[in-house]
Parts: C-alpha cells; sequence; structure tokens
C-alpha cells in the first residue's frame, strides 16, 4: 500500500478514534504523519503504537491560532514539506434541547469545530502557496451536517459551517492546486459519542446498526480513515468541494416513510 509515498501528512485529533486510525493508515500507506492533539499522552502512545520514524506527535489546541501555526511550521521541520492536512479534532459539546442550550458551551463546540478548523485550513494553505504544494485538505464535518436532529444544536450548526468553510475555501485554493473536501461520517464508537450518550461503544455500533440504513456492516473509524485517505491520494486527483458522506445511505433515505408503505 503505497498510495501516499512521501507524502507528508498532519492529522488534527489523532490522539484518538477517527484521527488515531487514520494517522496508522496513512503510515501503512507510505506517508510521514504528524499527529497533532492536547491529549499528550494518548498520542505518545499512538506513536509508539505505531512504531515507526514516519510518525511524531505534537501539542496542539487547535482553538489556538499560535499554535496550530506552529504545529504546521514542526510538521515541515520535522518531515521537509506539508502535503496533506486532515483537519478533524471536534468536539460535540452538551445534549441540552435549544430551550436550556449554554452559550458558553456553544462558544467552546465553535471555537473548536469551527474557527480551529478555519485556522488549520489556513495555515497548512499557506505552507502549501508558499511551497507551490498541490496539496490536499481534509476536514471532518459529520451526517450533523447533512440533516437536523441527528446531534446537539452548536454540534450541528458547526458542522454545517465546515461544509461551507470547505466549499468557500475550495473557491479561493484550486487556483493553486490545492483541493479542499471534507468527511462526514454516520455514527462511530470512538470517546467522543460514548461520552456524549453515556453509552459503552457496543451500545452505540447497536444504536448505529439499529438507525442505520445499510444493514450488515458496522461502521468503524477504520472506514472514514480510508474515506480520508482516497480524499488524500491522487486517486481523487479531481475532487474538490465535494462533501464525502460515509453513512451507508442514512441522510438520503427516510426510512420511516419506507416502513409506512
Ligand atoms: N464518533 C462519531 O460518531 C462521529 C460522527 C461524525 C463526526 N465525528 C467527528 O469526527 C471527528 C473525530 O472524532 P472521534 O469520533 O474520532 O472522537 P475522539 O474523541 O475519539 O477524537 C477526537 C479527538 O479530538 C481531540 N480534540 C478535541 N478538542 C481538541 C482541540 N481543541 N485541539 C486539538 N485536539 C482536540 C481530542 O483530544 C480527541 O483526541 C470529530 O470532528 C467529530 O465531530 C464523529
Amino acid at each position: 500500500m503505497v498510495r501516499l509515498e512521501g507524502k507528508v501528512a498532519l492529522i488534527t485529533g489523532a490522539a484518538s478514534g477517527i484521527g488515531e486510525e487514520a494517522a496508522k493508515l496513512f503510515v501503512e500507506s507510505g506517508a510521514s504523519v504528524v499527529i497533532a492533539d492536547i491529549q499528550d499522552e494518548s498520542g505518545h502512545q499512538v506513536v509508539a503504537s505505531i512504531g515507526s520514524h514516519k510518525v511524531s506527535y505534537y501539542h496542539c489546541d487547535v482553538r489556538d491560532e499560535k499554535q496550530v501555526e506552529e504545529t504546521v511550521k514542526y510538521t515541515i521541520a520535522k518531515f521537509g514539506t506539508l502535503d496533506i492536512l486532515f483537519s478533524n479534532a471536534g468536539v460535540m459539546g452538551p445534549l441540552t434541547g435549544i430551550l436550556d442550550l449554554d452559550i458558553q458551551e456553544l462558544q467552546n463546540t465553535m471555537a473548536t469545530n469551527v474557527q480551529g478548523v478555519a485556522a488549520t485550513v489556513k495555515h497548512a494553505a499557506r505552507a502549501m502557496v508558499d511551497k507551490k504544494i498541490r496539496g490536499s485538505i481534509i476536514c471532518t464535518t459529520s451526517v450533523a451536517a447533512c440533516l437536523g436532529g441527528v446531534g446537539p444544536h452548536g454540534y450541528t450548526a458547526s458542522k454545517h459551517a465546515i461544509v461551507g468553510l470547505v466549499r468557500s475555501a475550495c473557491s479561493e485554493l484550486g487556483a493553486y492546486g490545492i483541493r479542499v473536501n471534507c468527511v462526514s461520517p454516520f455514527g462511530i464508537a470512538t470517546p467522543l459519542s460514548c461520552k456524549a450518550y453515556n453509552l459503552e461503544p457496543s451500545e452505540v455500533e447497536a444504536n448505529s446498526c439499529a438507525l442505520g440504513n445499510l444493514k450488515g456492516v458496522v461502521l468503524k473509524a477504520r472506514h472514514i480513515a480510508e474515506a480520508a485517505l482516497f480524499l488524500a491520494s491522487d486517486e481523487a486527483a479531481y475532487i474538490s468541494g465535494h462533501n464525502l458522506v460515509v453513512d451507508g445511505g442514512f441522510t438520503v433515505v427516510n426510512l420511516r416513510n419506507f416502513s409506512a408503505l
């Protein structure tokens, strides 16, 4: 597997879940990877588990633009360039109704999921433009970017905003040969979803299987990593501004209507 041979990737939120799987898959696929996260211990554990000189951990709180800028600089100093940004770090926020919306929590969700993604796109794109790299930028949104009612209000708003940011950045960066896309996962058992819904991983998976349209597949973080790998690779050479929804058809069918026929 050499789909990313010689490429350098920066992945945020890679100390856990989808980002961790992507870091493993990108290294397996020939890339050098910087794992950026706020969970330092877990980040170092992921590096140790991959066990390659082609992976490194760097502390980065995406809410702090300075740290994002330093992380991009670190990536280039460590591995010489930056070809791929997978801007994946995110939080869900509390599951409160709109009548009880906590504005401070909303601000934290926006600071992480929107401002954080925007800062990573800005600084990665600057480096790519500066070095004349025809790079690939991928942001993680969610099925909550396609539908209301499948996540907390702040989360849903933030994930819709990422799709807008991706389209907007795509419109400008195409001139430099830089592609900008996003992936929208359905429910996966990761610490984010297990904590938010106070469920065991097996319960999150059982819910997704019950609610999902496509039967016989249990959605895993690896499936999202594979979608990100495709968008990062030359196989997606003319794909930009796209939202790759990885949901087995969940957001394009209405199972309730169908069962009523
Ligand atoms: N798990 C799901 O069901 C699901 C569904 C759709 C979308 N997503 C999205 O996938 C992405 C990854 O989430 P996951 O499910 O792998 O959860 P996760 O909790 O396993 O991973 C999220 C990572 O982001 C990091 N992070 C949080 N705030 C950060 C910050 N300020 N700066 C840097 N890193 C930060 C966390 O430390 C963690 O390592 C998120 O953007 C999430 O919204 C998840």
